[in-house]
């Protein structure tokens, strides 16, 4: 349970809330490489931290984030012509290039003197934020310039693209409802769980939270009644990473587009190899994390509005637990039912519950470090370089604490 106020702190990330300036500290996906494919292309729309931008790929293929807003009339720059290294607003024709500098303005009356165009040019600057691409994903940094950290350095960035399978959809709530959501160990026995007998026999007898500097790791215990324990690790870092501990090996990022919205963006990998056509036919049936979106959009077919398509006759017959069809979708289904913004003043936590709790004391905590102009937890990307989720089977009485830096590193080049 939270205060209202803490409650508040953590989900609000417009410009100048706290949580919103923890966030412009650290790099932030916008898109994927692929969506901004050609130089010229098409720019795209894209909604970050309540803040409207529009991204584009410039003649000489770089990436610009720019504010929505034409800094003349405030017209929409998405409608604007990418051409010769800038996006030109269409109402006027003025121009821009990625890092915002004004370097057109052919609406002037002819004759202009060259300083008044320069001096109308140098207050014309549009807000422009610096990205990069990594790993197929186009990221932003939307924090100050002398505290910009490197770029994170994660397992599934590093592999090529024929080891993996990305995606993303919107989840119509805040963030921190999905980031938690995907800490919820216990939910995988009932929610995404075939029938309501298996998921009795085998809810988590053991619960591990354990700090790290880039977050923390879960490990979650199942007691099966052999000499063995089967352990689930699952490792977060900050401020909205997930590696998942699944085959293929998989991850996540709840990117928060306002405060009411999520970017939830869905990786599948495999670390050493390429996927089977098997492997990849069953992350293309979307019965997985990934969900199928109308046509070119990041909007879940099933969703809110439809009630997810829920069939009550499959929840009925005992081989889907929901009567929704997808992980994907039934994650979507209970976090968005909780309201745009969870009322957290409401909840009784249980145990199964602790990481939910790591979640909120890491993220206060890191408030309070920012505040005090501490260094902050997944910012060093050399902290978590080669970290994975691992499952394995240990025997019983084994301390998680002893084994888990093992489990979680693998060496790799920096
Ligand atoms: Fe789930």
């Amino acid at each position: 349970m939270l205060s209202r106020e803490e409650n508040e702190l953590l989900t609000r990330v417009g410009p100048g809330t706290p949580m919103g300036q923890l966030m412009r500290r650290y790099w932030m996906p916008v898109l994927f490489s692929h969506q901004l494919e050609k130089p010229d292309g098409e720019p795209m729309r894209v909604r970050v931290l309540c803040e409207d931008l529009v991204a584009f790929r410039d003649s000489q293929g770089r990436i610009g984030l720019i504010d929505e807003a034409c800094p003349h009339r405030t017209a929409s720059m998405f409608f604007g012509r990418n051409e010769e290294c800038g996006l030109r607003c269409v109402y006027h024709g003025i121009k821009f290039d990625v890092e915002g500098n004004c370097v057109d303005v052919p609406c002037l009356p002819p004759g202009t003197p060259e300083n008044q165009i320069s001096a109308v040019k140098k207050n014309m600057k549009i807000k422009a934020y610096p990205c990069e691409e990594a790993g197929g994903v186009i990221w932003a940094y939307m924090g100050p310039q002398e505290l910009r950290p490197e770029l994170p350095d994660l397992e599934w960035m590093r592999v090529g693209d024929d080891q993996k399978f990305p995606s993303r959809h919107i989840q119509e709530c805040n963030w921190l409802q999905g980031l938690e959501g995907g800490y919820d160990a216990p939910h995988l026995t009932f929610l995404h769980s075939g029938t309501a007998e298996e998921s009795r026999r085998i809810v988590p007898s053991f619960y591990e939270v354990v700090p790290m500097d880039f977050g923390f790791v879960v490990g979650t215990g199942r007691d099966f009644g052999g000499d063995e324990i089967m352990w689930n690790i699952n490792v977060m870092a900050m401020p909205f990473h997930k590696i998942i501990s699944s085959q293929p090996h998989a991850a996540h990022m709840w990117m928060p587009i306002d405060d009411e919205n999520t970017m939830l963006y869905s990786i599948d990998f495999q670390p050493e190899r390429p996927f089977t056509e098997e492997e990849l036919a069953r992350s293309r049936e979307f019965h997985g994390i990934h969900t199928e979106n109308f046509p070119g959009t990041d909007v879940a077919t099933m969703n809110k509005e439809n009630d997810y398509l829920i069939d009550r006759e499959l929840q009925a017959s005992g081989h889907s637990y929901t009567g929704m069809r997808g992980l994907g979708i039934q994650d979507c289904a209970v976090q968005e039912s909780m309201g745009p913004i969870a009322d957290r003043t409401k909840e009784h936590l249980l145990i199964g519950d602790s990481a939910i709790a790591q979640i909120r004391k890491l993220l206060l905590q890191t408030l309070k470090d920012m505040e005090a102009g501490k260094p902050l937890p997944g910012t060093d990307p050399s902290s978590f370089r080669g970290v994975r989720s691992a499952r394995y089977e240990a025997p019983r009485g084994t301390v998680f604490l002893d084994e888990v830096d093992d489990r979680i590193r693998v060496s790799v080049d920096a």
